[in-house]
């Protein structure tokens, strides 16, 4: 058994005072006494500390001081933003529009979490009474501006798919996207549009909504689908105006632009992210440029990596339960395709080190172990994956009919393709990925 994976673990720090630059949590190895009681229970240990740290500091970069250098591209204010975006941005953040009155996009995106979750649950509550369990761990919604439509056709290959928003790519763009949340019984659950458009017509912004959209006064607008319809556009500008949500202002980028150096460790484990021998990270999470754009780590395609079955999502108390990715897409392409089961969209790894979950199910809650995953897979299955009558259940959260669509190329693999150091340096390469870099700001542990 390889519990001693487990044998350091993660603890998180808030390690810069608010007052003097950006939000960079440092992390520091600790050791861990004790057994992990196996399975995959070593995983989620850090989940309380990870919680504790949420509450005690927002990582909320605080306004830009005179005397600190300016990041390549500052994040912009509300201010900088058109009329339709600003109206994106309190339709963001209004709670008015669930079923609950509690709950906005922000509960689950939060801006002072990097737009993520504020917490290390696997899947978040929503619905009426605010008791309903989501399906997936709730991404980050920073860098997605360059996703783009869902492309393919009902022949391409499950790998070769790009695109779409959500893990399985069901939306085309944001402003679709928006109609998932707003009436997901487990999220935001709305009704019906009749419902949506009652709470926009009352809100504190529909005078000017209606101006800015429609050019017509609140009361002459006429249909519900057309307040909807509006306001999903209006979370579109905002996504994709607001800086703050691509600010491409991390320590990676200030290097790219020859203002700032990474250590030693921090270059060797670039090195280990790009080498198709080692990490092979790169294959699904580039780290070129494209199109003289920085890159957002990710290819926006998809792949099925495996991951452990979670145990602390409720929905998976029904044995026959899975979540399938690609494949349950109600797209007409993937109609039957089950050689695209298991597969979801390759996230960004922007601000990775600030997750407090990790991969769609949420089943890690430190970037050591998700990286663990990548190493050692394959190499020491038992560890992550239960066993019944003496055999792994190699990836577990698919049914075994299907299980053959998992990845194998590298970094999985029988022998691990990288050692300790090496491990211990992609996270320190990861670490400069984290919005809100300055000069001088501190170094992860052990990365110098
Ligand atoms: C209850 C928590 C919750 C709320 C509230 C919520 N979301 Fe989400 N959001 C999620 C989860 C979970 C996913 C991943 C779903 C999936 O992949 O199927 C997600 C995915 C997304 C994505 C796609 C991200 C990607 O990488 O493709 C966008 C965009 C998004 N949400 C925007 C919004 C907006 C806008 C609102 C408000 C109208 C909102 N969300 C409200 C939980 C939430
Ligand atoms: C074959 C493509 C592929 C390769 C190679 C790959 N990844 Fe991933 N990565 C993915 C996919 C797909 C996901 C999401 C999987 C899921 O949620 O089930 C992911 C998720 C992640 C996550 C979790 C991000 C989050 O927001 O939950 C991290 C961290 C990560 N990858 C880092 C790495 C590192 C480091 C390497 C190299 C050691 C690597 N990946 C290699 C495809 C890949």
């Amino acid at each position: 058994m390889g519990r001693d994976h487990t044998c350091s673990k993660l603890s998180r720090k808030p390690a810069w005072p608010r007052a003097a630059g950006a939000a960079v949590w440092v992390f520091a190895l600790v050791a861990c006494g004790g057994g992990a009681g196996g399975g995959n229970s070593g995983a989620s240990d850090a989940t309380a500390a990870a919680t504790a740290a949420s509450a005690a500091s927002s990582p909320t970069p605080p306004a830009s001081a005179a005397s600190q250098p300016q990041p390549p591209s500052p994040p912009a204010s509300s201010a900088a933003l058109s009329a339709k975006a600003s109206l994106g941005e309190q339709i963001f953040h209004d709670p008015s529009l669930s079923g609950s009155g509690r709950m906005s996009c922000a509960t689950c995106h939060d801006p002072a979490f990097f737009h993520g979750p504020p917490n290390a649950l696997a899947v978040q509550q929503g619905g009426r009474s605010s008791s309903e369990f989501g399906l997936r761990a709730v991404p980050s919604l920073r860098y997605l501006e360059r996703v783009g439509a869902f492309t393919g056709t009902s022949s391409t290959a499950p790998g070769d798919y790009r695109g779409g928003l959500m893990a399985d790519g069901r939306a085309d763009d944001l402003a679709a996207q928006a109609l998932l949340p707003w009436f997901n019984p487990r999220e935001m659950d709305n009704g019906s549009r009749a419902d949506l458009a009652r709470k926009l017509r009352a809100a504190p912004y529909a005078a000017e909504f209606a101006r800015v959209f429609l050019h017509a006064s609140a009361a002459q607008v006429p249909d519900d689908a057309t307040w909807v319809a509006q306001a999903s556009q209006a979370l579109q500008s905002f996504q994709l105006e607001d800086a703050r949500m691509h600010p491409y202002d991390a320590k990676f980028d200030w290097v790219q632009q020859g203002r700032a150096q990474f250590t030693a460790a921090e270059a060797r484990g670039l090195a280990v992210f790009n080498d198709p021998k080692r990490g092979n990270c790169a294959a699904c999470h580039p780290s070129l440029s494209v199109d003289g754009r920085p890159p957002v780590f990710s290819t926006f395609g998809y792949a099925a990596l495996g991951v452990p079955r979670n145990s602390k999502i409720p929905a998976n108390a029904d044995a026959q339960a899975y979540d399938l990715g690609l494949c349950q897409s109600p797209r007409s392409e993937l109609k039957g395709r089950t050689d695209s089961c298991g597969f979801f969209r390759i996230p960004s790894l922007r601000n990775t080190a600030q997750r407090p979950v990790y991969f769609h199910n949420g089943q890690f809650t430190s970037l050591e172990m998700a990286l663990r995953f990548y190493q050692l897979r394959d190499a020491d299955a038992a560890f992550f994956y239960p066993s019944q009558d003496r055999q792994v259940q190699l990836y577990d959260d698919l049914p075994p009919a299907l299980r053959g669509n998992v990845n194998r190329d590298a970094p999985f693999s029988a022998r691990p393709l990288t050692n300790e150091v090496e491990q211990a340096e992609l996270l320190c390469f990861l670490h400069t990925l984290t919005d809100g870099y300055r000069p001088g700001g501190p170094t992860a542990p052990g990365c110098s």
